[in-house]
């Protein structure tokens, strides 16, 4: 058999059979819309209350009804940023967010640009942290929101979240931090981060694909961005995915709860693939912060060639990786992550990201690095730039 081996991860994951077996009953024998009275509707909402008491665990929130559940990380991004804008505009229409977001987070925010906001997006340094000074000197007296990933999904930078969203308390400004990446790689307590809202999705911790949920911490208004049977006590509109939800809420349990456990893995894992990586291939860098990254997530340009020939020439040995961003992928346009760490144009198109799981063994790894170390000298050997020159 064709040997496959996935390294795509932080673009999504396969669903683990404990979520599966979670969300099993919820297609047939407990079938009800969690909104009706009688038992079948009981039966489901019990089901969505239990994942929303596992997430307020997992993230350590205070109450359950700090958590919404959405369609996924972008619609949490999005109802966090347009719904708090809409419900302080009165206060001030300025935001604040990095030049590195998602772009579910950057796109919300050019939608608000269109609706009369004004956004500074800070830039980042080369490792891709945003810096102190550089937020301290955007703050203004109209800033209403400051919204920063926790982990970037293309290099793996950890931000300093809780340092920042202390800043936008000082001066009053309500903070936003995208989790996506984050939840499973690092220890999630919404308290000790001081955050006031937090997004996550399921698919990138071993959940189903299409849900996500929004943390806002009580006293923290938004408005709603769907409309209709005012599901989620009026701010999110819509059939609850009772099956969706109860394989989220087992997800964050099961991310939160195995977390050292995890890292630790990927970390030897990420680590023997590096050190295999240096014995055989030259002429390469490692993107992101040297230390304080994920375990999981490890972007590297290849000199002197295109990271989409070498993607293409790895999918045929079986082997799955991305280029950018997973979203925005199948666009030829140049990472603006990787621009916005001032990484010259043309290194960064032979960038490469692998985001590891726990199921991949070393045996795995002597594999990839043995066909990637053919693949970049194939590439190189037809390219017309020298690497050694770069
Ligand atoms: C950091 C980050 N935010 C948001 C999203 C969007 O999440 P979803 O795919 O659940 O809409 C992603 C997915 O790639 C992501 O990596």
């Amino acid at each position: 058999m064709e040997r496959k081996i996935y390294l795509d991860n932080a673009s999504t994951t396969y669903v683990s059979s404990e979520v599966l077996n979670e969300m099993m009953p919820c297609f047939n024998a407990i079938y009800g819309n969690a909104g009706s009275l009688h038992s079948f509707g009981r039966s489901a909402m019990a089901i969505v209350d239990k994942a929303r008491d596992r997430i307020k665990e997992g993230i350590n929130a205070k109450k359950s009804t700090e958590i919404y559940f959405t369609s996924g990380g972008t619609e949490a991004d999005n109802m966090a940023i347009l719904g708090v804008a809409h419900a302080y505009a009165n206060k001030g229409k300025h935001i604040i967010t990095s030049q590195i977001e998602h772009h579910a987070v950057l796109n919300a925010c050019k939608q608000l640009e269109k609706e009369g906001f004004e956004v500074t997006y800070l830039p980042v340094d080369k490792t891709g942290l945003v810096s102190l000074p550089d937020l301290l000197h955007a703050i203004r007296k109209d800033t209403i929101l400051i919204s920063i990933m926790a982990v970037n999904n293309e290099v793996g930078t950890i931000q300093n979240v809780k340092t920042l969203a202390k800043i936008a308390h000082d001066y009053d400004i309500i903070f936003h931090t995208d989790a996506v990446q984050a939840i499973g790689q690092i220890n999630i307590d919404v308290q000790d981060m001081e955050v006031d809202l937090l997004s996550i999705s399921a698919h990138k911790i071993h959940g189903p694909k299409g849900v996500g949920a929004l943390y806002v911490k009580s006293g923290i208004n938004f408005e709603p961005i769907t409309f209709g049977g005012n599901q989620e006590r009026g701010k999110r509109s819509g059939t609850e995915n009772v099956a969706g939800i109860a394989g989220l809420g087992k997800a964050v349990e099961l991310a939160t709860k195995n977390h050292i456990e995890t890292n630790r893995k990927l970390r030897n894992i990420r680590d023997y693939f590096l050190e295999k990586l240096s014995e055989n291939v030259e002429y390469f860098q490692i993107n992101g912060h040297p230390h304080q990254k994920s375990n999981a997530i490890v972007n590297i340009s290849f000199y002197g060639i295109e990271g989409e020939s070498l993607l293409m020439l790895l999918d045929l040995a079986g082997i799955c990786v991305s280029t950018g961003s997973a979203c925005t992928s199948k666009s030829l346009l140049p990472s603006h992550v990787l621009e916005a760490m001032k990484v010259p144009a043309d290194i960064a198109q032979g960038s490469i990201r692998f985001s590891f799981g726990t199921n991949i063994s070393k045996a795995d790894v002597d594999y990839v690095v043995s066909e990637l170390t053919k693949a970049v000298a194939k590439l190189r050997a037809i390219s017309p730039i020298q690497a050694g020159r770069i």
